[in-house]
Parts: C-alpha cells; sequence; structure tokens
C-alpha cells in the first residue's frame, strides 16, 4: 500500500507540518494500558462493521474481509505476537492499522460512521461488563464460603463487641452472616452498576452522530447491550458508569478491610480465636516463633489504593466540558488497577474462607469474661415488672459488686444476687448462661442459633 495512511505513523497526521517529539508521543500514548481491550476492540469493530454492511454502507465483501483479518489478528494478539507500536498511539489504532495491512482497503473502510471516541466508550463498557460479571461470581463464592463457616458455627458462642469491649454473647455464625449481609449488598451494587454499564455508545461517533444511515440497535443487540446510549455528546464524554463501579469496588474493599482487620486480631495469640492456614500468612526472617497473617494485612492496605482510584475518576470527570476531551484516556489505568484488585482479592477471600479455623473454647472463655450477660440479667427484671432504667441500675450494683470480688454474675449466690433485687428468683441462672443469652435472641436478625440457620436457609435459597 502507497497510500497517506500507511506511510505516516499516525492516522491523523496530514493535517500537521511536524511530527511530535518522542517525550510527546510516549506522553499522550495509551496502547501500553490500553492493549488489554484488544479482545473487546475486535469484538466491537466486528458488530460494527456487520452493521455496515447489512445497512449497505460497505459491501458484503469488505465485512467478509474484515472478518478475515480480526480473525488473524485476534490470533497474533493470543499467541502473543502482535507487534504493539507506540507510533501507533492507542489499541484502537494499533487493530485498525494491522487490518489495513492484512486486507487493504475494507480496513480502511472499517471507521466509517465510527470514531475513537465512541469506539474506546464501548470498549471499556464491553470490558466492564464483563469485568462486573466475574466479579458477581466471586462475591457469589465468597458468600456461599462464609454461609459454609457460619453454618458450622451456628452454635458456637463469643463474646460480641461494642467499643471493642465485651458487649453480649452471640454466636459465631451470626458474626459470620453479617460479612455475608456486606457482601450480598455489595453483589446488588454491582449488579445494578451493570445495568448502566450496558448500554451502547457507538454511533455517537465523534459527539454529533453520523451523517450515515446506521442502525444502532442492531449493533447493541449484537453485542449484547440492553440499549443505546440516548445522547450522542453524553454517551463519548461521561465516565460516570466507570466512577460507579470503582465506588462499588470501594464499598467490597472496604468491607474486606473490616474482615481483614477482624482476621488479624482475632487470630493475634492475645485473642486466640480463630486462625487461618498457613497458605495465607508468612513467616518473619528475625523472629523463628511468628506466623503473620499477611494476605489480611495486604488486602488492607490494597483498600486504600481502590479508594483513591475512586477519587482519581471522580476528579478526572469533574471539570470536563462536553464532549469527549483526551483527559477520560486517564480513566483507564485506575479502572483497570481497581478491577486486579478486586478481582485477585475476592479469589483469594473465597479460598481463605475456607480456610480459617475456629477455636471454640476460647472464644466461649472469653465470653464468660466482661458480665456479657449483664443484659440478660435486666432484661430479666423487666419481665418480673421492674422498670428498664430501675433494672439497668440493680444490675450496675450487682456487675460492681462481682469486679469487686473478681468473680462473674453467674458465680454469685441466689441470696447475693437478690440482695441487688428481691424479684430475682431460682430461674435466673437460666438468663445468666451463655446459650440462654443467645437463645433468648430469637426473632428475624436475632442471634440464636436457630434464628441463624433459618437466616443461612434464606440466603442458600436466594443464591440459588
Ligand atoms: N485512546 C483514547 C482514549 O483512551 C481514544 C480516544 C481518542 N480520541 C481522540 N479524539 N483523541 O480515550
Amino acid at each position: 500500500m502507497t497510500d497517506q495512511f500507511s506511510k505516516k505513523s499516525e492516522a491523523w497526521s496530514a493535517r500537521f507540518s511536524e511530527p511530535v517529539s518522542d517525550l510527546v508521543k510516549r506522553y499522550t500514548a495509551s496502547v501500553f494500558f490500553d492493549n488489554r481491550l484488544a479482545q473487546v476492540d475486535i469484538q466491537g469493530s466486528l458488530a460494527h462493521a456487520e452493521m455496515l454492511a447489512h445497512q449497505g454502507i460497505i459491501s458484503a465483501a469488505d465485512y467478509a474481509e474484515i472478518q478475515r483479518g480480526m480473525a488473524q489478528i485476534k490470533g497474533e494478539i493470543e499467541a502473543g505476537q502482535f507487534e504493539w507500536l507506540l507510533d501507533l498511539e492507542d489499541v484502537h489504532l494499533n487493530i485498525e492499522k494491522r487490518l489495513t495491512e492484512l486486507v487493504g482497503d475494507a480496513g480502511k473502510r472499517l471507521h466509517t460512521g465510527r470514531s475513537r471516541n465512541d469506539q474506546v466508550a464501548t470498549d471499556i463498557r464491553l470490558y466492564m461488563r464483563g469485568a462486573v460479571d466475574d466479579i458477581l461470581g466471586l462475591l457469589r463464592e465468597l458468600r456461599i464460603a462464609l454461609l459454609d463457616l457460619a453454618e458450622q458455627h451456628s452454635d458456637t458462642i463469643l463474646p460480641g463487641f461494642t467499643h471493642m469491649q465485651v458487649a453480649q454473647p452471640i454466636t459465631f455464625g451470626h458474626h459470620v452472616l453479617a460479612y455475608v449481609e456486606m457482601f450480598g449488598r455489595d453483589a446488588e451494587r454491582m449488579a445494578d452498576a451493570r445495568k448502566r454499564i450496558n448500554r451502547l455508545p457507538l454511533g455517537a461517533a465523534a459527539l454529533a452522530g453520523t451523517t450515515f444511515p446506521i442502525d444502532r440497535l442492531r449493533v447493541a443487540k449484537t453485542l449484547g447491550f440492553d440499549d443505546v446510549c440516548r445522547n450522542s455528546l453524553d454517551a463519548v464524554s461521561d465516565r460516570d458508569f466507570a466512577i460507579e463501579f470503582c465506588a462499588a469496588a470501594a464499598l467490597v474493599m472496604t468491607h474486606i478491610s473490616r474482615m481483614s482487620e477482624e482476621l488479624v486480631i482475632s487470630m493475634s495469640p492475645r485473642v486466640g480465636f480463630i486462625d487461618i492456614a498457613d497458605r495465607f500468612c508468612t513467616g518473619s526472617s528475625i523472629m523463628p516463633q511468628k506466623k503473620n497473617p499477611d494476605v489480611p494485612e495486604l488486602a488492607r492496605g490494597k483498600t486504600g489504593r481502590v479508594n483513591g482510584h475512586l477519587i482519581s475518576l471522580l476528579t478526572l470527570m469533574k471539570g470536563q466540558p462536553l464532549a469527549y476531551n483526551k483527559d477520560n484516556q486517564e480513566d483507564k489505568e485506575p479502572l483497570f488497577d481497581t478491577v486486579d484488585t478486586l478481582t485477585d482479592t475476592l479469589r483469594i477471600f473465597a479460598d481463605m474462607a475456607r480456610g480459617i479455623s475456629v477455636k471454640p473454647d476460647a472464644m466461649r472463655a472469653a465470653a464468660l469474661q466482661g458480665y456479657a450477660t449483664a443484659t440478660d440479667l435486666a432484661d430479666y427484671l423487666v419481665k418480673k415488672g421492674l422498670p428498664f432504667r430501675d433494672a439497668h441500675e440493680a444490675v450496675a450494683h450487682a456487675v460492681r459488686t462481682c469486679v469487686d470480688k473478681g468473680c462473674d454474675l453467674a458465680d454469685l449466690s441466689l441470696d447475693e444476687l437478690r440482695a441487688f433485687s428481691s424479684l430475682i428468683g431460682a430461674d435466673v441462672f437460666d438468663v445468666l448462661t451463655l446459650e440462654g443469652s443467645v437463645a433468648a435472641r430469637d426473632h428475624i436478625g436475632g442471634t440464636a442459633p436457630n434464628q441463624v440457620r433459618a437466616a443461612i436457609a434464606h440466603i442458600r435459597n436466594e443464591l440459588k
């Protein structure tokens, strides 16, 4: 080929009198990170070409040539044989140039009625749709692993904390289900973001639409989009769908980070409620006794970078006038890193959840300290007719006596307990036990073992 396009390195260079410097070339190029969009770029191009042929804008022969060329390019990329050129700026121009090398004029007709502006917006949406589907699958796996853990420990009792102080006895199953709920809402948010991701920008062209008789709904259908973006200016410029995804991702990581913090504390020898499998921990190069919870710590740390990416994208978008601006090229690295970080983290956590071993004796011993059943004693007095505030005060006196004596409420004799309220009878010892305490919280959302089992069944049914 001896035409202008193939001689010049840039698709747009005919208008310019001097080439850009190497530094500017490197500064403006995106090919070394946006080449991960190659497969979706080809998918989008093929759908566009099919529509062009169907509408008679290009010939059937040209479409066949484009298909042939793209099949070869796909193979070259998969085999790692495709040569990505910085001179060709981005993934789109690299692929288009190679297509033209392979099939000639048909390749040059592909870009009819299209711009890189609607092309890149389409690629990102296709890529993100796939990423969201993967993430939804991983959230589901993690939730199932946690449900299994909760089921094994519906009856295991440990202290529940507020302000990191022993508050009331709870079941470990109930504790784990709190995370199942968090990750469930995360999945809802991802699924909701997917609805707005899954709309087709292609056809918006550079910004105003195109003069060719295109069929956008046809392309949307081919690519599995639920709808087309309804305004061409908006279609090429806004990245709110990516920001929404990053916000949802930041919340997933926030939940992961909370869980990580709990894993770190709970496996500390000072607490010793759980252990995690060795494959998620490392030793110390100097202290032979150490088993460090590296994976939860790193996940807690990586939450920072995902939160940072959300702020990057919000800041990237906030000052942009309509329509497309090159600023938007900066959406990719934060987005890709968010997808990578979240995907790897969820994959590891789903596995790690199955590597958690629970130490019920340590949990129980801790629940027996700290007057965890004091509220139960107050509730007992209320049920005998005492107003709650008076009951609270009577139990506070009892706790103070226990603190002075260095014993638990259940260690006091009936006579000693009756000194705080004459309403106390021999049945009081039922409510002072850990089992009695958790079993009594027997309503939807409560910690009673049978409620935990019911909640597990409910969620398993939803996950079917
Ligand atoms: N590489 C660009 C991006 O990621 C593609 C769109 C370029 N369009 C343009 N008119 N420069 O946003």
